[in-house]
């Protein structure tokens, strides 16, 4: 079982250190892990944020594991050298359409959410976010308008052929958990947005025992505030879907404690092929530090066992160790607390 490490910039490198050592802490045999640059660190290596050779060794593993990319020192170039297209291309290339961004507040947490306590201890959602189309892939430049203006333009659109693959990964996942999906859109504005109603209409018939609600956007972010206990799962467009998520985050605790994993149609011989990284970025703020909270990207690892290697045992296990650190309060300081990256670490090795 191979699988690509992609540690990136700022704080990635720290929090994937962590993940790593919970994988070997497993003991499996038959797993390999190989590094490769990606993000502003690539670029100041190689020349580009995501250089051939690490598309390659992404492409040949069972999964990746990425940390985070963004680096302020990159800002100012191209848009195709920055950082973030390491990402992007990754997702584009290797076709992973399908993000789900899980939110659930572990015991001991409650009182760390920006809600309130009973608010919070509600939340057990899944985000299900498209990840190959969207304002974000579409053209987009700028221009001069006719009275000599410059103006910025990205287009927004979806096909058919997109929105129904992300929704039936929803409605698929609904089956595993409440039954329940809500399609957040935006369509008494956006054309995009009625054709991605439409579609998700039509593929909910082939899921009857599944219940559809449809929310728009702006009301999506006001009830995930006012009640996110409401929702099971959540599917959405690649922008809303990035909005929400780290919204979501907050409801829950922290940034430092989301996962997700994209995924496509690709299986390998363990499972499904996927990326998993944190939703978080790579904070340069407080890089190299050893103040990061790795949680998100332990809780990565452990869904990228689970989806990508078939070892849902061992992801049990991480979770359940990442649960019983939280539950002893073992809080970095995104979470108010003291413990810094290895401490949280040790933490869940101690655990596991
Ligand atoms: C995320 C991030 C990325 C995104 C950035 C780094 C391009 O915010 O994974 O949520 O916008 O998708
Ligand atoms: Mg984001």
């Amino acid at each position: 079982m191979k699988i690509a490490v992609l540690p990136g910039d700022g704080i990635g490198p720290e929090v994937t250190h962590e993940a790593v050592r919970v994988i070997e802490a497993l003991g499996l045999r038959d797993i390999a892990m190989e590094q490769a640059p990606v993000g502003g660190a690539a670029y100041k290596a190689h020349g580009h944020p995501l250089p051939p050779a690490t598309l390659e060794i992404a492409r040949q593993s069972d999964a990746i594991l990425f940390g985070a990319v963004g680096d302020p020192d990159c800002d100012a170039l191209d848009r195709h050298l920055r950082p973030e297209q390491a990402i992007l291309g990754l997702r584009k290339e290797l076709t992973l359409f399908a993000n789900l961004r899980p939110a659930k507040v572990f015991k001991g947490l409650e009182d760390h959410s920006a809600l309130r306590p009973e608010v919070a201890s509600a939340i057990d959602l899944l985000i299900v976010r498209e990840l190959n189309g969207d304002v974000y892939f579409g053209e987009k430049g700028f221009r001069t308008t006719a009275s000599g203006e410059r103006e910025g333009y990205d287009v927004m659109s979806y096909s058919e052929s997109e929105v129904r693959r992300i929704a039936h990964v929803a409605f698929r996942a609904a089956r595993t958990r409440a039954h329940r999906v809500c399609s957040v859109d935006k369509a008494n504005v956006l054309e995009t947005s009625q054709l991605w109603r439409d579609v998700i209409v039509e593929v909910a018939k082939e899921y009857p025992d599944v219940t559809l609600d449809h929310m728009y956007v702006d009301n999506a972010a006001m009830q995930l505030v006012r009640n996110p206990g409401q929702f099971d799962v959540m599917v959405t467009g690649n922008l809303f879907g990035d909005i929400l998520s780290d919204q979501a985050s907050m409801c829950v605790g922290s940034i430092g404690m989301l996962a997700s994993a994209s995924l496509g149609e690709r299986q390998t011989e363990y499972g499904t092929f996927g990326l998993y990284e944190p939703i978080h970025g790579s904070a340069p703020d407080i890089a190299g530090k050893g103040l990061a909270n790795p949680m998100a990207t332990i809780l990565s690892a452990a869904m990228l066992l689970r989806h990508s290697l078939g070892l849902a045992e061992q992801a049990d296990r991480i979770e359940r160790a990442v649960a019983a650190a939280q539950e002893d309060g073992l809080f970095g300081r995104d979470l108010g607390g003291t413990a810094g990256t290895t401490e949280i670490g040790d933490a869940v090795l101690a655990r596991l």
